[in-house]
């Protein structure tokens, strides 16, 4: 065993299918390899304490919205058979927090790789879903696997829940524009209303059409059909503010990207705050989207290609 280990894990996003991937519909997410969350586990002397940004002091009074974390931390400990030991847990992350990256995924997903690597074992992709699952069913009861499968992996995935898990490539010159709220959407506030809004005469049918939207946009994007893809995220996202789970900040970021030259743009993740994404053409209409995010209040603008995401 070691008496120290380090880990890192990068942020992603969802392309298209949030939400509607919790119902069996398939999805898109890409990871986002320039953000990610580093974990570093310590063999210490006295009472193990939590280290991060939001929080610092010993475990057992970790606040209610760490409790994934601290239940993740406490499961590791046993499953592990570390009972007998202590431990300072160091987590620092450039992935904004409850913003639709990534961020809860990628800290579960470091903190199980720096407890493996302290005791030398090797983890698996099973082994690794598995206890990210304890802490993700905190944020709903109900996760997709989504968000944790794409931190895992290293390229852009196509995903229907229990069935399809597949990596490919993009080969496209578009590049993402993701704008940040500044405003944190809580998951499982989001898909539990999203959950009731089903109940509603004719939300099934903006369901199934969610999911469609999802498959079609996979087609669009493998075949370079920026355009037809641009449509869809623009469709998706007018279906999801029909739930309710969009915001009037995000709205106002999808315009302001569709009046810059975005080709389409859409909420990502859990939405109810957080980021949206835009679609765009080439590098220099991505510039011009970022800008007039920026000026539209976006407390941070990430641009990437998307061909960035491949492995
Ligand atoms: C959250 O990032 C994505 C959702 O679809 C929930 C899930 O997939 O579990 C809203």
């Amino acid at each position: 065993m070691k008496t120290i280990a380090k880990a890192k894990a990068h942020g992603k996003i969802i392309l298209v299918g949030e939400h509607s991937v919790v119902f069996g519909g398939p999805a898109i997410a890409i990871p986002i390899r320039t953000r990610s969350v580093n974990v570093t586990v310590e063999l210490s002397d006295e009472a193990s304490t939590l280290h991060t940004d939001i929080f610092t002091g010993r475990l057992e009074n970790i606040p209610n919205s760490l409790t994934g974390v601290h239940t993740l931390i406490k499961h590791l400990i046993q499953t592990l058979s570390l009972q007998s030991k202590n431990f300072k847990v160091i987590i620092t992350s450039d992935i904004p927090m409850n913003r639709g990256m990534g961020s809860s995924a990628a800290v579960s997903v470091a903190i199980i790789r720096a407890f493996y690597e302290l005791v030398e074992l090797k983890i698996t992709p099973l082994l690794l879903r598995e206890h990210a699952f304890i802490s993700e069913s905190i944020h709903h009861n109900s996760p997709s696997g989504l968000d944790v499968e794409t931190v895992i992996g290293n390229s852009p995935i196509f995903f229907i829940r229990d069935e399809v898990l597949r990596h490919f490539d993009v080969k496209t010159k578009a590049f993402l524009v993701i704008g940040d709220t500044g405003i944190t959407g809580s998951t499982s506030e989001a898909v539990v209303h999203f959950k009731s809004e089903l109940k509603k005469i004719g939300y099934q049918a903006k369901l199934d059409r969610l999911k469609v939207i999802a498959s079609n946009s996979y087609d669009s994007l493998i075949n370079n059909r920026v355009e037809v893809l641009g449509g869809l995220m623009n469709e998706a996202h007018e279906i999801l503010r029909e739930f309710g789970v969009s915001n009037y900040k995000l709205d106002d970021f999808v315009k302001v990207a569709l009046a810059n030259g975005a080709l389409g743009a859409k909420l990502t993740g859990s939405g109810m705050g957080g980021c949206m994404i835009a679609l765009c053409r080439n590098k220099s209409d991505a510039e011009n989207v970022s800008q007039s995010l920026k000026l539209a209040g976006a407390t941070e603008v990430v641009v990437t290609r998307l061909e960035d995401s491949n492995e």
